[in-house]
């Protein structure tokens, strides 16, 4: 593939989609052609998968089905989506995901991480980030300020404290598994010293595939 494709990762208000947009403004202003997006989501079809995992209507989903929904809408946004952008050349910003479905479903929920890897070997179709960015942030700090900014919140942000927790466990678990594709990235400083931590990360990226 001739592109370059970036995750960010973390918990729920820890400023990723802040820091998403601000980085596609910049490798814009550079010359590079970028496509942003996001998981849950992307496509058509990822867009209504996403309306009915957050939904706080459907309360009563398993555990399962929500991994697979996850999935589901991974493998659409994938084909039709980030391999395509990805074979143009193009860096790839995406909010999210498939770590997200290990640290959410696989530990948060407790389905554990080689099922939900197992799952999405399928919808992943070979595609790998070449680089991860984990914004590692207190978890209580997060959630804080999610709900100030959001006034309502989805059924995910509405869980537990602990489940909150056991995704944060996950994450730090994926960071340490893989030090070679996952950042750490300080997600407590303000946003101009977040967006330097990034820039440094993907400018010696850009460097690295001249
Ligand atoms: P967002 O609000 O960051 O866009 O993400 C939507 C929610 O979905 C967030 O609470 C994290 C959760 N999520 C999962 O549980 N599994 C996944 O695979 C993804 C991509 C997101």
């Amino acid at each position: 593939m001739k592109g370059l494709f970036i995750t960010f990762e973390g918990p729920d208000g820890a400023g990723k989609t802040t820091q998403v947009y601000l980085v596609d403004r910049y490798l814009k202003e550079k010359g590079y052609s970028t496509l942003i997006t996001r998981e849950p989501g992307g496509t058509k079809i990822g867009e209504e998968i996403r309306n009915l995992l957050l939904s706080c209507a459907h309360s009563e989903m398993d555990a399962l089905t929500e991994m697979y929904l996850y999935a589901a809408a991974r493998a659409q946004h994938v084909k039709q989506l980030i391999k395509p952008a990805l074979r143009e050349g193009k860096i790839v910003l995406c909010d999210r995901f498939v770590d997200s479905s290990i640290a959410y479903q696989g530990f948060g929920r407790g389905l554990g991480m080689d099922v939900v890897e197992s799952v999405n070997r399928y919808a992943l179709q070979e595609v790998e980030p070449d680089l991860t960015l984990f914004f590692n942030i207190d978890i209580e700090e997060a959630l804080n300020r999610g709900r100030a900014r959001n006034g309502s919140l989805d059924r995910l942000e509405r869980e537990k404290l602990e489940f909150h927790r056991r995704v944060y466990q996950g994450f730090c678990l994926l960071r340490d598994k893989y030090p070679c594709r996952i950042k750490e990235i300080d997600a407590s400083k303000d946003i101009d010293d977040v967006f330097k931590q990034i820039m440094e990360l993907i400018e010696y990226l850009l460097c690295c595939k001249k």
